[in-house]
C-alpha cells in the first residue's frame, strides 16, 4: 500500500505533476470541506495560537491544543470522501527542547491523535537533535525555516534571504535538515530565489508560504485563504473568499431577526396535534 505521504517524494512524482496544495487548519468540517475540496495535505498549525485561540503568537501554543485540534481534523478527513489525506500536526514551541523522554511522550500524543507525521521549526543543534530521535522512534519529520514563528520574541524579521550572507544560510539549513531525514520542509517568508535553488538542490519536498511560485507545493492557513480574519491580509496571502463579510452578515441577520421575533418562524418550531392539546388542557 503505497504511503500517504507519498505525494511529498519528489523521486516518485514525475516532474510534470501539480504542486503539492496543503492547508493549515484546526477542526472537523474544515479538515473535511478541503479533503472533498481535493487539498493533498493538511497541517493542525500551531498558528491556532493566532488565528482561533486568541494569543498574540505561537508561543502559548501547548501539545494538548495541538493534540486536541489533530484529532477533530483527523476525524474530519476519516468522514470526507478523501480519507487517506495525510495529516502533519506542529509540535509547538517548548515540546521537542527538553529531554528524550519528553520528547517521546510529546510526540506520543500528537499519534495517538491520528497525525501521520510532525513538523518543527528551525534547523539548529535542538532541532536536529529532536529529528534524529522522532525518526529513530518511525515518526516523519517535516522542518520549517525561513521565518519561524516560534522564534518571534527573538528575532523579529520576517523575510528572509535577501542578502547573499542569508540566502547561504537558509540554504544551509535546507541541506542540514534533508541530511536529518526530513521528508519535506516549510519555507517560510524568504526570497523567491532562494526558494527556488533549494527546491532545485534538495530531495525532499519543499512547501513554500511567501516564499514564491517554485517551490513543490504551497501551504496557507485556511482562516487566510477563506478570508475570515478582519483587517488587511499578509503580501503573501490570497483570499478565496470574504468570509469575515458573510460571516458578519449572517451574524447580523440572526441577532436582528431574534430581535424582531422573525426568527424563529413555524418552520422552525413542532406542534402537538389537535387531538393531544386538547387532551393536555383537558388535564386537571
Ligand atoms: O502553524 C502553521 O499554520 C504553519 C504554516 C503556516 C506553515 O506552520
Amino acid at each position: 500500500m503505497p504511503s500517504p505521504l507519498q505525494i511529498f517524494s519528489k523521486k516518485s512524482r514525475d516532474a510534470s505533476l501539480s504542486p503539492i496544495a496543503m492547508i493549515s487548519l484546526y477542526d472537523a468540517p474544515t479538515a473535511a470541506l478541503c479533503c472533498d475540496a481535493g487539498a493533498d495535505a493538511l497541517l493542525v498549525g500551531d498558528s491556532m495560537g493566532n488565528v482561533i485561540l486568541g494569543y498574540d503568537n505561537t508561543v502559548s501554543v501547548d501539545i494538548e491544543a495541538i493534540a486536541h485540534h489533530t484529532g477533530a481534523v483527523v476525524r474530519g478527513v476519516k468522514s470526507s470522501s478523501r480519507p487517506d489525506v495525510p495529516v502533519i500536526a506542529d509540535l509547538p514551541f517548548g515540546s521537542y527542547h527538553g529531554s528524550e523522554s519528553e520528547i517521546v511522550a510529546n510526540a506520543t500524543k500528537l499519534l495517538k491523535a491520528g497525525a501521520i507525521a510532525l513538523k518543527l521549526e528551525g534547523a539548529g543543534e535542538r532541532a536536529l537533535r529532536a529529528i534524529d530521535l522522532l525518526l529513530e522512534m518511525g515518526v516523519p519529520v517535516m522542518g520549517h525555516i525561513g521565518f519561524t514563528p516560534q522564534s518571534v520574541l527573538k528575532f523579529q524579521t520576517t523575510v528572509q534571504g535577501k542578502t547573499a550572507p542569508d540566502a547561504k544560510r537558509l540554504m544551509n539549513e535546507a541541506l542540514s535538515l534533508e541530511k536529518a531525514g526530513c521528508f519535506g520542509v516549510v519555507l517560510e517568508a524568504m526570497a523567491q530565489e532562494v526558494a527556488a535553488q533549494i527546491t532545485n538542490k534538495v530531495q525532499m519536498a519543499t512547501i513554500g508560504i511567501g516564499a514564491g511560485s517554485d517551490c513543490d507545493g504551497q501551504v496557507l492557513v485556511w482562516h487566510d485563504l477563506a478570508g475570515l480574519l478582519p483587517g488587511k491580509p499578509f503580501r503573501f496571502v490570497r483570499q478565496y473568499a470574504k468570509g469575515h463579510q458573510v460571516l458578519l452578515e449572517a451574524a447580523r441577520s440572526y441577532v436582528n431577526e431574534v430581535k424582531s421575533k422573525e426568527f424563529p418562524s413555524l418552520e422552525n418550531a413542532w406542534n402537538m396535534t389537535d387531538e393531544e392539546r386538547r387532551r393536555w388542557e383537558n388535564e386537571p
